[in-house]
């Protein structure tokens, strides 16, 4: 491992590779009032790459699931969904290489933005292939391009010379059609990265999870190799559509100087969740299971006691506090639309009980306290 000082000299460059638009164009780099230069992070995945290392999670049992959420900076021109100040919720599997980890990592993007209610999301998904398979395909796309050269306008000629794959980022008009015809990775990969890719579609498939597959989808960080997605939305404005992004990144830790260890993760861009989320229909909250009503301030303890309980068992439980009349009370949980309320009240307190009420068929059961519990989701599973 190099010593930490020469590891934290320019790693997040490295982390996020030389010829990224990160690095290239987009670090928050300015000096302080000590005249040092500093540069604020533009994403997670080097840090937690590094922190992983210098703390000791290699040693643990692998993989290490980890996530994080935070502000991240990055100095392009600021436009609606494009932040200088960006928020990112993040995960990261890193120390095992299966694709099921891959298929792990989109569900779990997939079914946050499910849980939104976020609709319309589409998952665009490819592969490009890893130290074996890429460098054979980078020149078979430069002799593509070569010829064409004059065609390109000055960004994507840097990127012909230092990373030709981002040519797909291109939105230059008159390079659509070159970039149309280009041959394509994902019909150039060796057999170990046709076998992982293949067994992710096949898991994506067999979950359900709709995916589309896009051969130019190369993503804007230089450390990725095989399994890359996005989560994009048409209603986020052009380049600016990914609500999220992530891939395989298994050369990164060798990158940064440590032992080669296989990663795999994503980041979600809050703030374009939640520009989504503003014009998304409101969320209705959820019901809760069970509505709590203590009839004195002094069955309170009780109660917040077997809310607890209720709740230690994964059941949603709201409590009514302080004074206020029952039937008030009661029409408040039938508002809610709880199919149970429980009651305690000086009787109840007295003997260890507490009133189970069905909502539905207002019926209700004294029970003691300790059988609460069972009796409630009884209840509840009654048809
Ligand atoms: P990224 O694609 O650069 O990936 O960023 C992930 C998400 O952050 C984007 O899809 C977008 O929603 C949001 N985002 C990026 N830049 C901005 C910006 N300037 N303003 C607003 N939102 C923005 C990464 O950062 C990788 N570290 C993801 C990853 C994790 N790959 C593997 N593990």
């Amino acid at each position: 491992m190099p010593p930490i000082a020469q590891r934290a000299r320019g790693t997040q460059d490295r982390g996020a590779g030389e010829a990224s638009d990160i690095v290239t164009h987009e670090m928050y780099t300015f000096r302080d009032r000590g005249d040092r230069s500093l540069t604020l992070r533009p994403e997670g995945t080097a840090p937690i790459v590094r922190a992983y290392f210098d703390g000791g999670l290699d040693q643990e049992p692998q993989p290490a699931r980890l996530y994080y959420i935070g502000p991240y900076f990055r100095y392009d021109r600021p436009q609606a969904g494009r932040m200088r100040e960006l928020h990112q919720f993040g995960i990261e599997a890193i120390g095992e290489s299966s694709p099921q980890l891959d298929v792990e990592a989109i569900l779990l993007g997939w079914s946050w933005f499910q849980a939104l209610g976020i609709e319309g999301i589409n998952l665009r998904l490819n592969s490009i292939g890893d130290e074996v398979c890429r460098p054979a395909y980078r020149e078979r796309l430069r002799d593509y391009y070569r010829p064409h050269l004059d065609a390109l306008g000055p960004e994507s000629r840097v990127r012909f010379d230092k990373n030709v794959l981002r040519l797909f980022d291109s939105k230059d008009p008159r390079e659509q059609a070159l970039k149309r015809d280009a041959p394509k990775i994902v019909d150039h990969l060796c057999e170990p990265c046709a076998q992982a890719f293949a067994l992710v579609k096949q898991t994506l498939t067999k979950e359900a999870v709709p995916y589309v597959l896009d051969p130019e989808l190369v993503r804007g960080l230089d450390y990725y190799t095989r399994t890359v997605f996005e989560f994009q939305h048409q209603s986020l404005a052009g380049a600016q559509n990914a609500l999220c992004g992530g891939g395989r990144y298994d050369g990164l830790a060798a990158a940064l100087g440590y032992r080669s260890t296989p990663g795999i993760g994503f980041a979600a861009g809050l703030d374009r969740t939640a520009l989504l989320l503003k014009e998304a229909k409101p969320m209705t909250p959820a019901t809760p299971d069970v509505y709590a009503v203590a009839l004195d301030a002094q069955d309170e303890p009780d109660l917040l006691h077997v809310a607890g309980l209720l709740r230690s068992r994964g059941l949603r439980v709201v409590v009514d506090p302080g004074a206020g009349r029952l039937d008030a009370k009661l029409r408040k949980a039938a508002r809610r639309g709880v199919k149970v309320t429980i009651l305690i009240g000086p009787e109840e307190r007295e003997k260890g009980e507490a009133v189970v009420r069905d909502m539905r068929s207002k019926t209700q059961v004294s029970v003691l306290q300790r059988e609460l519990v069972s009796t409630v989701i009884d209840t509840l599973g009654r048809p």
